[in-house]
Formats: structure tokens, sequence, C-alpha cells
């Protein structure tokens, strides 16, 4: 048995703002049928402890970042948890990361370090009789993990993954004592960004092997448009990053057991969730393809990009329906657009159980990003039958199989993607996908190229576990 610790500030079903919870959620049990044990850190935010049940405190920490502590043990579904039940940094009303009005936490670089040191403390005592040979961290709140190892003097391998480059959990350099940070490495090759402490970069640098979620992502990192500041020490420690694409829980999203759906084995069995999910919607039957999007609402995702190429879908009868909730002026333009056009359809707002009916019920899945570090809904689309229309970007460009001539020719097309990322090639995208749509037999093929695509966690966890297998020590 491996024995890995993960890291990580959200997890599915617990808790989720976006991919990293449903990674967080699957990938342990994947590598649990590989040997590995994982138990996941997580911070016990509010709505976490409310729907834990019976648990047993393993550790007690006196004062942990302004307050008394204590770590948690319990089982969820097939998850082995270890919470951090800190009341002064997680038990309070909003979110996760920021209040209800969006705006951060102002104390995130303390809630954060806090699970970062209690990893390392992990790493060190263990977590009552458990001890992990690895330290598996995700994101930038894991982030400051190998700082503390290195302060407890800790010799426990470190891996990190890059989920989203965007994120880097900077600080003011005057909260390097309250951060218990060394300030002798308060410098280029540690933590120090641009006159900030950086978790992120702390990770990036302390890493004993980065990794991130898909191969072209992996690439595009090392580019400083891609980079976003960090392409630098990311190309210095290039030998240690990996790409290692993303799965999707095949528990939870699989059309033929799916509770949320009208279930199907073939993509003929979507009709009925179409007619459902017009119906959620409100809109009336179109001659061209339902196509759907659930997603945060940021600049990352395209939809700016999505409202200026509408005209070219829509014009060719197809339907636009959309779920998602963010940056209030997307929220509002898109609301707008569902007032002016009878073929658009926007539900502002988070629904786990919708966004299944709208893998189940649409024809196509969109996803415009700018950039996308693995993205899943696209995966999700595919084992649903719904055909990817993404950006040529990251794992977006990894995952689907766009349908060229070629593609075509050889029948192994699974959906369109567009480049350069820009309105006008999304626009040009639209037509091919309706061209696409208006030919039966096509599409069909491609639904059955898409739905028999593997888009699980069993090659990638094989990846993860031979990361763990060189880095952990050689004596068993
Ligand atoms: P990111 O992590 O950048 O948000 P991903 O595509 O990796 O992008 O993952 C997003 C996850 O969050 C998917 O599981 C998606 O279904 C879910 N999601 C995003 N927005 C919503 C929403 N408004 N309602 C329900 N699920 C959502
Ligand atoms: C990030 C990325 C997304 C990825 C997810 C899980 O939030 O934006 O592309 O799929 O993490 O790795």
């Amino acid at each position: 048995m491996t024995k890995v610790l993960f890291v990580v500030s959200e997890c599915a079903p617990l808790i989720k703002t976006g991919g990293l919870a449903d990674v967080a959620g699957a990938l342990p049990q994947a590598l649990g049928a590989l040997g590995c044990e994982v138990r996941t850190l997580l911070p016990g935010y509010r709505a976490i402890m409310g729907a834990l049940g019976k648990t047993k405190v393993v550790e007690t920490y006196d004062g942990l970042f302004g307050g008394p502590a204590k770590l948690r043990a319990c089982q969820v579904g097939g998850l082995d948890l270890l919470v951090l039940d800190a009341p002064h940094l997680y038990d309070r009303d909003g979110g996760i990361y920021g209040d209800a009005a969006g705006q951060d936490w102002p104390d995130n670089p303390e809630r954060f370090a806090a699970l970062s040191y209690v990893a390392a403390a992990i790493a060190d005592k263990g977590a009552g009789k458990w001890k992990p040979e690895i330290v598996h961290g995700h994101d930038w709140q894991a982030g400051l993990t190998p700082e503390y190892l290195h302060a407890l003097d800790v010799d426990v391998p470190f891996v990190f993954t890059i989920h989203n480059i965007a994120f880097h959990g900077n600080a003011s350099a005057e909260r390097l004592k309250t951060l218990r940070l060394d300030p002798d490495r308060f410098t280029a090759d540690h933590f120090e960004f641009w006159g900030q402490i950086s978790a992120l970069k702390a990770a990036l640098a302390g890493a004993s092997k980065i990794t991130t979620v898909s191969q072209t992502y992996a690439r595009e990192l090392l580019t400083p448009e891609f980079g976003i500041g960090m392409d630098g020490i990311l190309r210095a420690r290039g030998a240690n990053l990996v790409g290692i694409v993303n799965g999707i829980d095949e528990g939870v999203w699989n059309p033929e057991t799916d509770p949320n759906i009208k279930t199907y084995k073939t993509a003929s069995g979507k009709a009925a969730n179409k007619t459902a999910l017009r119906k959620t919607f409100g809109l009336g039957k179109a001659d061209g393809p339902l196509c759907v999007l659930v997603s945060r609402l940021t600049e990352q995702k395209g939809v700016d990009l999505l409202l200026h190429a509408l005209p070219e879908l829509l014009d060719r009868g197809g339907q636009l329906a959309l779920l998602g909730s963010g940056a209030p002026e997307l929220e509002v333009a898109l609301s707008q657009a569902a007032r002016a056009h009878p073929n658009v359809a926007v539900k502002i707002g988070y629904d786990e159980a919708l966004s299944h009916q709208m893998m189940a019920g649409g024809d196509a899945i969109l996803v415009p990003s700018r950039f996308e570090p693995c993205g899943l809904t696209q995966l999700y689309g595919l084992r649903y039958g719904t055909l990817p229309l993404v950006a040529l970007t990251g794992g977006l460009a990894d995952t689907v199989i766009n349908a060229s001539p070629a593609a075509l020719a050889s029948g192994v097309a699974t959906g369109v993607q567009f480049n350069p990322i820009t309105a006008q090639s999304l626009g040009h995208a639209f037509g091919q996908l309706c061209d696409l749509f208006a030919q039966p037999a096509v599409w069909k093929k491609m639904q059955r190229n898409a739905m028999k695509q593997a888009v699980g966690w069993d090659a990638s966890a094989v990846k993860y576990k031979e990361i763990y297998d060189q880095l952990r020590p050689t004596d068993r």
C-alpha cells in the first residue's frame, strides 16, 4: 500500500465550486484500486462539518494560526477524510473562498497556510497511527506545504498538481511572521514573487514533481501567455513537470445509471431527455442543435465570445441552454440575450442535478474557453453522446477529435474545435456544427465515437501511481 495524503480545498460531493472538487472526489478511489491508500485533508468549512456524521478526533493543535483546531478522521462515500476542524478559520457564512458578495476572505492566506501546515505536521507526526509516504497537494491552497515540510525537517516527497495557474495565492510580505514562514527563504528561488509571498510559487519551487491536468496545458504553461508570471520557474523545473489528463467519475457521470435523468445506453435514448430539458428551460422545438453550457462565468470561460458568436447558431435554427454563475456583468448580458431571443435560455445559479440533465438532453456541449487546463464538461458530454464544441487549447485540445475532413473520412471524429479563440472563429464553428447536425448519419457516428471514448480515471491514475512509486523510498 502506498500511503498518500491529498491536500485540497474542495472535494465532491461534499463541497464543490469547480472541477478541482470532481478530481479530488474521484482520483483517490481510482488510486485505491491500484493499491494506494489515500487520505484527503480538507478544511472543515461549515457546510462540510454539518454533513460529516461520526468522526474521530485523531490530533489536536493548540495555536493554529489564531485558534485551536482538531483533526477529525471520517469516511464519506468511498473517501477517507481528515477534516481540519478550525472554527476560527472555516466556520462562517458565505462561500469557501469569499463572502456572499464574492470578495475573497481577507484571511485566506492564513486559512490555507493552516491547511498546508497541518499537512506537513501529518507528514511529520502522523494522523493518529497513519503516516503518509507522499504528500500530494492541489493548487495554491496547498502551496506552502513544502515550506512547512522544510521548516519541520520532514523528508517526505511532495507532489503538486496545477489545476489552474491563474490563482497564485499571494499575500503581502508583512505576513511572513503570521504565516510562520522563514524570512531567509523569502527569495526568488523559493516563494517570493514580485515582492509578495506566493503560495503557488512555493509549491512550484519546492515540489519533488509537478503535474498538471493535460499534456497540452503542460506545454502551454511554459509560455508567457499561459504561464501568467510562473512560466520562468516552470521552465527551470521543466524536467519535473508532467501533464496527466483528468478523468471523470464514471459512477457519478454515467447515462446508464444517472439518477437525475431518463437513463440510456445509446444516443437514441437522448431524445426523451431533450424534450424534458427544453421544457425545463422553456424552449420550443427547433431544427438546429440544442447547445448546452455549464460553467463558472469568468473571463477564462469565453462566455463573452459566445455572446458575440451566438447569431451564427441562432440563424441556423440552433438553441442555447446555459447554466452558470459568476461575474455579474456576464450574468446580466446572458439574461438579456435570453430575453431577446426565444431560442436562448439561461439559468443563473449552481445546480448539480440540472447539470446532469443538460448533459443528457443537449445535442452539443460548448466550452469556448480562452484557456482550459483540462475541462471536465466536455468529458461528461462525450460520455453522454453530447458532442463537444470547444476551443483548441489545454485539455480541450487533448480530449476532443476535431471533425476535420480527414477525421470524418476515417470515422474517428468526436466534436468540433475552433482556433484562433475568437468570436469570429467560434461563429464559423457554429456553422460547421449545424452542417454536421444536418447529416444524421454523420452525427450519429460521432455520437457513437464519443460514447465509447475512454474518459474514466483508469489510465491517468496509473500515471500518478508511477510518480508515487518513483518518489517513495525503495525498500518495499
Ligand atoms: P473549472 O474547474 O475551471 O470550473 P471544469 O470544467 O474542470 O472547470 O469543472 C467544472 C465543474 O463544475 C463541472 O463538474 C461542472 O459541471 C461544474 N459546474 C460549473 N458550474 C456549474 C453550475 N452553475 N451548476 C452546476 N455545476 C456546475
Ligand atoms: C481547474 C481548471 C479546469 C480543470 C479543473 C480540474 O479548475 O480550470 O480546466 O478541469 O481545474 O483539474
